[in-house]
């Protein structure tokens, strides 16, 4: 592929949407493959040990931060065989999140493509999906409407982007803490006193000797948070709740990039002369970045202003060169409830997960082949 001009690129990375949409592709990337298959075995789980289902009523499944919706029915689809009376679904997005496939807001976009699945028979909706379009991080909106409560809360890989809405202050350790406790507590505030809530959000945990390769250079370079996972912890356990954890490792593809190309990617003057290895590299390294805080310039272009984008890329690359062609995400799956009758049947099934992960990483690495 060769772009007409570099503005072109320029604008292509620059939108969050479409560097997510590379990101998410399954061929390349373990993570949401291996996200599902922890969420039906999770599912196998509670339907054995009696816990977090409804039983004589639909299963109530809030889908925070749901982005495009193509994961959610993903996910959804796995567990709807563990949920008799189906599902009543809701998710929530932030207002400006857009779908350059639909125009629409994330939230309408998964909620219709959850109404699409449906029809399609691969789940089983007890009505119609509801979309909110709401702020996790700030103000008031609530995540789903007056009075509702939901048995399943589904969190993935939103918290990082606290710091994009604060401005000035998204280095500032207190307004990030202050947004990161909003947000636990709007999702504590619609979580049922027996429900499950579920996070996901990579870890620099490596307590079993194995670390995450992106936060470690997009915090250098960057100031991603690398340690959501510890900070949703700690405001649970505040507010008086349970946190199990299975730590999970997944890769993220760089195919095909020789010397050259990666030279390319230092010099934005040579953008429009990139291949398509070259132009998933750096939509990916925008994506993995994890600041789109200034709409007309992306994270990538910040750091070439700077004279960092070269060092930059160069960890990146080395990483992909040593692994022979990935880089490692290390995520925490946070199984966090309200009750401690619910909290000790999730921490034996965490220990349930994690020895079979080998089992599960096979699977997934069988399904990134097929993609
Ligand atoms: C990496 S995506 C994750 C999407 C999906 N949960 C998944 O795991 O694939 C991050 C999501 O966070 C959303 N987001 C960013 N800022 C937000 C905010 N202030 N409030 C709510 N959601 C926000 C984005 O719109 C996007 O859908």
């Amino acid at each position: 592929m060769q772009l007409g001009d570099r503005g072109e690129f320029s604008a292509q990375i620059r939108d969050y949407d479409t560097c997510f949409v590379e990101f998410l592709k399954p061929s390349g990337n373990g993570q949401k493959i291996l996200q599902s298959i922890l969420l039906r075995e999770a599912f196998s789980l509670f339907a054995l040990q009696a816990v977090v289902i409804k039983q004589n009523a639909p299963t109530v499944i809030l889908d925070v931060s749901c982005g495009p919706g193509d994961y959610s029915v993903t996910w959804t689809s796995q567990i709807a065989r563990f949920l008799p009376k189906g599902i009543a679904f809701y998710c929530t997005d932030y207002p400006e999140g857009i779908s350059r496939e639909t125009g629409e807001t994330y939230a309408m976009t998964t909620a219709k493509k959850m109404e699409a699945a449906a029809e399609n028979g691969k789940l089983r909706l007890a009505q119609a999906p509801v979309a909110t379009n709401a702020d996790l991080f700030f103000g008031d909106d609530a995540l789903m409407p007056s009075g509702k409560t939901a048995n399943i809360v589904h969190w993935s890989h939103s918290g990082y982007h606290v710091r994009d809405a604060l401005g000035a202050a998204r280095n500032d350790p207190r307004a990030i803490e202050a947004g990161l406790h909003a947000a636990v507590d709007k999702i504590w505030a619609v979580l049922d006193e027996m429900g499950l809530m579920v996070s996901v959000h990579e870890t620099r945990d490596n307590s079993d000797g194995i670390q995450s390769q992106i936060a470690p250079v997009s915090r250098k370079y960057c100031g991603k948070l690398d340690d959501v996972p510890e900070r949703i912890a700690a405001r649970i356990e505040q507010l008086g709740g349970y946190v199990a954890v299975v730590n999970v490792v997944s890769p993220l593809k760089f195919p095909g990039l020789d010397d050259a190309g990666w030279e390319r990617l230092k010099r934005p003057a040579q953008w429009d002369r990139l291949n398509m290895s070259a132009v998933r590299a750096l939509r990916l390294l925008n994506f993995i970045a994890y600041d789109f805080s200034d709409p007309g310039k992306s994270a990538l272009e910040t750091l070439a202003e700077d004279g960092r984008l070269a060092p930059f890329v160069n960890e990146y690359k080395s990483i992909v060169a040593t692994n022979g062609g990935h880089i490692v995400a290390k995520c925490a799956f946070q199984m966090i409830s309200k009750s401690q009758q619910v909290a000790k049947k999730l921490d034996d099934i965490a220990f349930q997960l994690t020895e079979k992960m080998r089992d599960f990483s096979e699977e997934m690495a069988a399904e990134m082949r097929r993609s």
